[in-house]
């Protein structure tokens, strides 16, 4: 019931932009390399018969064949990539549990994320994690062993540990996208190191700030890095748990105003971060960039779906829908931002180099049959010359045997008048 709930989903969800993208390119740069090894083969023959090829050129064609299969094994590995951060307990494991519909990664007290976790798909139904610098495949069945397994691992703050996921539980995994929690920005000195390991290729950035308290330094600092090392990097920021966020006023009428200024004071302060500070948007489409949502009510309601129960039990905060289609509403416009612009830095690139290649090949093989129709009309000259000296010959012969002939029948005339003559005589 958990995946036709999420099927529904699947064919408009703007995921789909790169999954489809994804498949185009590569049944393209299928067809380069049938096209490669044609030429190959081709140039092969041309070589073995005469010396039309240059052994440059077959060389150099070849090593197409390698280029465009590392292309190729690269295109199978690409994704999405989505790296959230914020301080310690803002609720980033959370939020990506949430996005997840599972308590995949630990979460809460006890359970602090102490290095880079990436989540991803993975074939089979299996579930496994990869620590750095192994290639081990340690099984884990449950959030308890994971978080065992991790505590056990006794890893560096910057390390990562690859989480791999069975694809058919989650739709964003079966779509490539890879999801990146990192430790609270607040504890460690080595942002730069952060940055350089885990960021620089990251679609996405989502800011898990605490809709309780406001835009820490440490939180924006981390930010001012990132956009010094990527121009303009996709950046959300997710304003989270905003379920304990209003304080407790006696009446229902003071909570709806006090968040609303609340709200009203955040949405302001994250705008101008983005617009103004980081000068990543301009200040209407950094409104679009800020949600206010509670993770951990979303998780629950969506587990609770997932066993055919209510999303709502009634035990959750008042404004619970509402937190709820918000959260959703981030999840699209997340959806859209990232297939866009992993297309586009995945996969520009490529398409460049795929179309550099075709036209590498194609040049080389106009030279080619250039150099042929050369030597077919040289061939053709020569042929015409010994025959435009043949015909001279001949008619010379003709002229010649002609003026024999002549010569001849004079000389009988001739021959025959002298003995008339002196026969007569
Ligand atoms: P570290 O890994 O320690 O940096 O923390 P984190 O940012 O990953 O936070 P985590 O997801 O572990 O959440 C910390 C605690 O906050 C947990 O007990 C969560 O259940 C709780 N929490 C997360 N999101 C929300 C929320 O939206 N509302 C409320 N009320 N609690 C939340
Ligand atoms: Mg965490």
């Amino acid at each position: 019931s958990h995946l036709r709930s999420t099927d529904i989903r699947t064919d408009n969800s703007p995921l789909q932009i790169f999954v489809k993208a994804k498949k185009k390119i590569n049944d393209i740069f299928v067809e380069i390399e049938d096209y490669v090894q044609d030429t190959v083969g081709f140039m092969k023959s041309l070589q073995a018969e005469r010396n039309i090829v240059t052994a440059e050129e077959g060389e150099r064609i070849e090593s197409y064949v390698d280029k465009v299969h590392a292309i190729r094994d690269v295109l199978k590995r690409d994704h999405m990539k989505v790296a959230f951060f914020g301080r310690t307990s803002n609720g980033k494991s959370t939020v990506i549990n949430a996005m997840l519909r599972d308590k995949i990664l630990p979460s809460g007290i006890g359970h602090t994320t102490n290095c880079f976790l990436q989540v991803e798909g993975s074939d089979n139904g299996e579930s496994y994690l990869i620590t750095e610098g192994s290639t081990e495949k340690q099984p884990v069945q449950s959030v308890g062993q994971l978080g065992h397994a991790l505590c056990k691992e006794k890893l560096c703050e910057s390390h990562l540990v690859r989480i791999f996921w069975p694809k058919e539980k989650c739709l964003l995994l079966r779509d490539d996208v890879v999801f990146v929690d990192s430790p609270g920005v607040d504890v460690t000195p080595n942002l730069d190191e952060w940055i350089d390991k885990h960021c620089l290729d990251a679609d996405v950035f989502v800011l898990v700030a605490n809709a309780e308290s406001t835009l820490m330094v440490t939180e924006k600092n981390f930010f001012h890095k990132v956009s010094t090392k990527l121009s303009k990097p996709n950046i959300f920021i997710l304003n989270n748990r905003w379920d304990a966020s209003a304080s407790e006023p006696e009446f229902f009428e003071q909570l709806v105003k006090e968040q609303k200024e609340v709200r009203a004071q955040h949405q302001e302060r994250a705008v101008d971060f983005l617009s103004r500070e980081l000068k990543v948007y301009t200040p209407k489409d950094a409104e679009e960039r800020v949600f206010f949502v509670s993770a951990k009510e979303t998780l629950q309601a969506r587990l609770q779906e997932q066993r055919g129960q209510p999303s709502h039990n009634g035990a959750l905060a008042e404004g619970f829908q509402t937190r709820y289609f918000e959260f959703q509403d981030f999840e699209r416009k997340f959806e859209e931002c990232i297939s866009k612009s992993a297309v586009k830095t995945k996969f520009e690139q490529h398409s460049q180099r795929g179309k550099h290649i075709a036209t590498e090949i194609r040049q080389t093989l106009d030279e080619i049959l250039d150099r042929t129709q050369k030597m077919k009309s040289e061939q053709l000259h020569i042929k015409k010359e010994v025959h435009d000296k043949l015909n001279y010959t001949e008619q010379q012969l003709m002229l010649l045997t002609q003026e024999m002939k002549d010569k001849i029948h004079h000389m009988v005339e001739d021959v025959e008048q002298r003995v008339s003559k002196a026969l007569s005589e």
